[in-house]
């Protein structure tokens, strides 16, 4: 059990995204090591199809096996709206999304019961956070808005930038004219326009992140399987970087968000998972 506490968290994403959530499990699981993977070669996942995202995301599980990793965290909101039910059910691994723990404080944040979405389009398409939600409150009601453009403005660094807030302001009017009193952030890049969008919305509107509720849910779950590691943090190599293109732009941009300096990354072929 010891040797099975002390393995890594598999993290993946379509690329970059998914280290808004890896940042929360470093900062609220520090002893835990992380493989992350980053399928920098085929993303983005949010415009694809979901027999698309199925096959890339069995491929990845099939790589973090490899990597012994104790569970897995899929850090994307598009593959944990259109996969995760799929792939989990083919695994032994305990795995967890970023849809359902984002749901479930959205559920208990709202008052008037008016919960925005912005995500990708498939995650919107989706419905799988108007199903989760709607589960435990019937009679709330979801406004999803798909934010495609949002991901290019966030990998270009265009966080304050005024075209980003000419686009945002557009994305946001239809769901504030509906009046809603939450909004979740349904995309792993937009945790990083926050002050951007908390601005826009104003104060009657909470934002809701789910990469950080992923990574408290991770945490619950670790301890309820026995799975959570003891002890300090391992110094020499807690977390390990994995991408299937690139390498030199997703280490920049990890060291721009991330509380640890990636000093390495390695491209592997994902297709022969
Ligand atoms: N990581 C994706 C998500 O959270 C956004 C980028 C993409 O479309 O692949 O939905």
């Amino acid at each position: 059990m010891k040797q099975l506490k002390d393995a890594p968290i598999g993290v993946f994403d379509s690329g970059v995204g998914g280290l808004t959530v890896a940042r929360e499990i470093m900062r609220n699981l520090p002893q835990e090591k992380i493989v992350y993977f980053g399928d920098t070669a085929r993303v983005p996942y949010g415009s694809k199809s979901k027999e698309t995202i199925i096959r890339y995301s069995r491929q990845i599980v099939r790589f973090l096996k490899t990597q012994n990793v104790k569970a897995i965290v899929v850090a994307c909101n598009t593959a944990s709206a259109l996969a995760l039910e799929t792939i989990s059910a083919e695994t032994n691994l305990p795995m967890i999304g970023v849809v359902e723990p984002g749901a479930k404080v959205a559920v208990e944040t709202t008052r008037n019961k008016k919960i925005g979405l912005i995500g990708t389009r498939a995650t919107v398409k989706s419905g799988l956070y108007q199903k989760v939600i709607q589960k435990s409150d019937p009679e709330i009601q979801v406004i999803g808005q798909p934010c495609p453009l949002f991901v290019p403005l966030v990998e270009e660094g265009w966080l304050k930038d005024e075209i980003t807030v000419a686009v945002a302001r557009r994305y946001l009017e239809p769901l504030l004219q509906q009046e809603i009193d939450t909004l979740i952030l349904g995309c792993t890049h937009y945790p990083l326009l926050r002050s951007l969008l908390k601005e826009l919305v104003g104060d009657q509107v909470t934002l809701v992140n789910p990469a950080y509720e992923t990574a408290l849910e991770l945490k619950r779950m670790l301890e309820e399987q026995g799975l959570l590691r003891e002890g300090k943090k391992e110094e020499e190599f807690p977390y390990r970087f994995f991408v299937s293109d690139e390498e030199e732009y997703f280490q920049k941009f990890a060291n721009s968000i991330l509380p640890y300096d990636v000093k390495s990354t390695k491209q592997i072929q994902i297709e022969e998972y």
